[in-house]
């Protein structure tokens, strides 16, 4: 198959390199030509791990890296449109509906440049029903040529992206059911059937296609919201939340994944996608399920907010002038993006605060210096930890990366400032050693442990 893959981000780099890896005929566009050259020439534009080996393997081979939409349009057989859908900034639906406009202007240059029929993929994640908007457009050619659109949502996460597509839970392919629509779906079916077993491959209607995806993020984010939420009350009854993920883990019907509490959810889909079925919902009557699915955003904003006031409040009630690490900037661990960084977020209300804020990462520094703007000039970026915490009062834990659990707390201790604190918002570390080491520790649903009399 000759596949052209348009949007050449985070999703399209990843799902376009694996079609790649899987034999296919592969070219990967991008409107952005600094990112097309750095491609061209090895460099891969974001930490994943294993995405570098496959993109070096496939390069120059039977994976490309062009600017040129109309050429690739018209040789290509299947085209996967994966360019962003933000969030609205402006007119209706702002700050809530997703933001079309790449995708509509993908769709008619695909039409101005195709000569033979296509199937048009939709990849990214759109609202409920958008391939009617996309369908209405490609088909009003006068070329005589027909489109198919079928939806194949994204279930891959970031920092497992290559596992997730090598060996996914199951792939959604939804279209019309007309027999052109079929016969598209089909064409989508054989190209995964190289690597995914047949019943891991799903086919359903479009419309089940595209609100599945939106579904499924939202559940997702609904569960860190409600652990996060059972997360507050633990800390105000001596319950501990690690025990109680646990304890309703084990139930078959509940399942132990996804039940870690933390600081916040971040990433550039989980309140994006939420935001839009917020819209959806009102826009189809439906007020009260639209309320139901924006607590989950609320919760996440309060859950984000309210780590910075416990550490105000621990820090005697002022964290003004005092040098605050924060270890982790990146969303999530084993990624170098700082989309919706919760990290960020603390950051920045701590330097309003008038904190001095050190940041530390392994990866997402220079991803974080930018994302900052103006507020970065009041952040020290270090990628030590060690040299971050040196005269710190307090460390936030703010990613799970695994190196900060590895850390000798014992030799940062020892340089900070006493009292020193440790704010663990995503519960990596050892509570109990760190309070014996002499840190007062404030962990995410357990009674913090400290030296001061209450
Ligand atoms: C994004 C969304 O986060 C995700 O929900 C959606 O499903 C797909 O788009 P991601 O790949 O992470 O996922 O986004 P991003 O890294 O912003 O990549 C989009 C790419 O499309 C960018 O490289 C951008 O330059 C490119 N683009 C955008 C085009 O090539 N043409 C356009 O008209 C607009
Ligand atoms: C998510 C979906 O998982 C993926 O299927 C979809 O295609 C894109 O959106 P991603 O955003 O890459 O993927 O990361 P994910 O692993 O879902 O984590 C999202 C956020 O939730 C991160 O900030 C993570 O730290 C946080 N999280 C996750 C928790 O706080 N607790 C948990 O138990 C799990």
């Amino acid at each position: 198959m000759k596949i052209s893959v348009v949007g050449t981000g985070y999703v399209g780099l990843v799902t376009g390199t694996c079609f790649a890896e899987t034999g296919n005929y592969v070219t990967c566009i991008d409107i952005n030509r600094g990112k097309v050259d750095s491609l061209r020439s090895g460099k891969i534009p974001i930490y994943e791990p294993g995405l570098e080996e496959v993109v070096l393997e496939a390069r120059g081979v039977n994976l490309f890296f062009s600017t040129e939409i109309d050429k690739n349009i018209a040789e290509a057989d299947i085209i996967f449109v994966s360019v962003n859908t933000p969030t609205k900034t402006f007119g209706q639906g702002a700050g809530r509906a997703a933001d079309l406009q790449y995708w509509e202007k993908t769709a008619r240059q695909i039409l101005d440049n195709s000569d033979s029929p296509k199937i048009i993929v939709e990849k990214s994640t759109v609202p409920v029903r958008t391939a009617v908007a996309m369908e209405r457009i490609l088909n009003s050619n006068s070329k005589g040529l027909s489109f198919d659109v079928i939806s194949n949502p994204e279930f891959l996460a970031e920092g497992t992206a290559i596992q997730d597509l090598e060996k996914p839970d199951r792939v959604l392919i939804g279209g019309r059911e007309t027999p052109s629509g079929q016969k598209a779906i089909q064409s989508l079916v054989d190209v995964y059937a190289h690597w995914v077993p047949r019943e891991r491959i799903l086919t359903t209607n479009l419309w089940s296609s595209e609100l599945s995806k939106l579904t499924a993020n939202a559940f997702l984010a609904q569960r860190i919201s409600s652990i996060n939420a059972i997360a507050n009350l633990c800390e105000k009854t001596e319950a501990d939340i690690n025990e109680v993920a646990h304890a309703i883990g084990t139930d078959s019907r509940i399942g132990p994944n996804f039940l870690r509490a933390s600081v916040g959810f971040g990433g550039s889909c989980f309140r994006k996608d939420i935001l839009n079925l917020v819209y959806l919902c009102d826009f189809y009557g439906l007020p009260e399920v639209a309320r139901y699915w924006e607590q989950v955003i609320k919760m996440n904003e309060f859950q984000e907010a309210n780590f910075v006031s416990k550490m105000v409040t621990a820090m005697f009630n002022t964290v003004a002038g005092k040098r605050i690490a924060l270890f982790g900037a990146a969303f999530k661990a084993h990624t170098s993006d700082i989309r919706e960084s919760p990290a960020l977020a603390v950051c920045r209300e701590l330097v309003g605060e008038r904190a001095q804020v050190v940041l530390s990462d392994p990866h997402a520094l220079e991803n974080a210096r930018q994302d900052l703007g103006a507020t970065a000039e009041q952040v020290i970026f270090e990628p030590d930890p060690y040299t971050a915490a040196r005269e710190a009062h307090a460390i936030a834990i703010l990613t799970e990366w695994p190196q900060f659990a590895e850390l000798d707390y014992q030799a940062i201790y020892d340089e900070m400032v006493h009292p020193a604190f440790i704010f663990d918002g995503r519960n990596i570390l050892d509570h109990r050693a760190l309070f014996e080491t002499g840190f007062n520790v404030y962990a995410i649903g357990k009674p913090p442990l400290t030296s001061f009399a209450s």
